[in-house]
């Protein structure tokens, strides 16, 4: 088992942070904030990340945001980054500040899960007898990986290091086992790698094994290379349950999910220090939409704040040990889509705030 002691039940008024950040970020947090405030009550306050903050304080995560994090019951992220690049490698960068406040708090074990809307029906990308009855989770390593290796850029040559641990391996891999091991769940990880040419991936897969075979016999265990597990995606997604991969891989697996959910904003996750608690205490942990900022449609309130909105579900769930509201939030979220409610990243017109009053309609 994974966690380490029973966490403790849910508290009568959590305390959430709230980081609106960039882009579409503040619109989406709006959003969601009005959708939790509506299934109980909380105390929340906003702080400053990415080049909110930057702008603010010279800093991506300032001082005063991570020690509120640090102190709340659970964390929800818009998203932070101005989609521009500063070549300076001095100069401070927005996404700085997520990847700090993940390691700062431990977060290692970020669940992405994929289950299409039966309403979307050929909304998306793929064909809905593809997408039809998927149910999928991506457990990604959050805190290791080619994102936290050593690495250096000179004028004409840079590196990155992609470094892994046992230990590093072997806990998060116990959360894709312990997830997969859970009733509704159908007993099966796939590990995805690059072991026919990185030596963090042969640790990886070797570990992997190890820890499955041992401590969750039960399980049917399959590897993939990457690059086929993202033609499976697509072409196969059905035959997925719970996708363990490392930290680089599963940030790019997952964008690409958004083709079986029918769009990017959708997607929510939550980010945990462990498994979730089987019995449903608080865990605490950072939830956030898959997607990013949005440079493109910031400002014209018509982002989806759906990935958001279902992330509050997640951190209902998951960080607060409050199940039956998460369910009412996605039982809401899934009424407004069959109702019709379409955003233009799912062909319709509907705004953000039409994507708001319908989802608390449902509620
Ligand atoms: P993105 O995810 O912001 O956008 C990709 C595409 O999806 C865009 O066309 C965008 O309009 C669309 N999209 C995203 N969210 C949407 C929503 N809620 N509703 C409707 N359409 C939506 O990726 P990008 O443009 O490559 O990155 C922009 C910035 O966001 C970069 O600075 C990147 O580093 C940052 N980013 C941050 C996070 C995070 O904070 N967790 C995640 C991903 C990217
Ligand atoms: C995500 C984002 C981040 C990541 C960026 C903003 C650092 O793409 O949360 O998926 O790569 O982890
Ligand atoms: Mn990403």
């Amino acid at each position: 088992m994974t966690t380490p002691s029973a966490p403790p039940a849910a508290v009568a008024r959590p305390r959430i942070v709230a980081l609106p950040g960039d882009g579409i970020g503040p619109e989406v947090v709006a959003s969601a904030l009005q959708v939790l405030h509506a299934v109980g009550d909380f105390e929340v306050d906003e702080h400053p990340i990415g080049a909110a903050a930057i702008d603010r304080t010279g800093q991506p995560l300032p001082r005063k945001t991570l020690a509120a994090c640090a102190r709340a019951d659970a964390v929800l992220l818009g998203a932070v980054g101005t989609g521009t690049q500063n070549d300076d490698p001095e100069a401070p960068r927005p996404e700085q500040g997520v990847l700090e406040l993940r390691k700062a708090l431990g977060l290692y074990a970020n669940l992405r899960p994929v289950r299409p809307f039966p309403a979307l029906g050929d909304a998306g990308p793929l064909k809905p007898e593809r997408t039809k009855g998927v149910d999928l989770i991506v457990v990604r390593e959050l805190t290791g990986g080619l994102y936290f290796g050593p690495r250096a850029r000179a004028a004409d040559e840079a590196y990155d290091t992609c470094t892994y641990t046992v230990a590093e391996i072997e806990r998060v891999t116990r959360v894709a086992c312990e997830l997969a091991s859970r009733t509704g769940r159908r007993a099966r990880v796939t590990s995805v790698d690059k072991a026919n040419v990185l030596d963090t991936s042969r640790l990886w897969r070797d570990t992997v094994t190890r820890v499955a075979a041992r401590e969750y016999p039960q399980l049917a265990l399959g590897h993939l290379l990457v690059d086929t597990a993202a033609m499976r995606l697509v072409t196969d997604p059905a035959s997925f349950d719970v996708v363990l991969t490392e930290n680089m891989f599963g940030d790019i697996l997952s964008d690409e999910t958004a083709a079986i959910a029918g769009s990017l904003g959708l997607l929510p996750s939550a980010s945990l220090p462990g498994a979730p608690d089987p019995a449903g205490g608080v865990r605490g942990g950072l939830f956030e939409p898959v997607h990013g900022s949005a440079p493109d449609i910031a400002g014209r309130g018509h982002a989806s704040p759906l990935g958001t909105v279902l992330s509050v579900a997640l951190m209902l769930r998951h960080g607060l040990g409050r199940p039956e509201a998460a369910d009412a939030v996605e039982t809401a979220v899934e009424r407004a889509l069959d109702a019709g409610l379409r955003t233009p990243d799912l062909g319709g017109t509907a705004t953000t705030d039409d994507t708001t009053r319908a989802v608390l309609a449902a509620l």
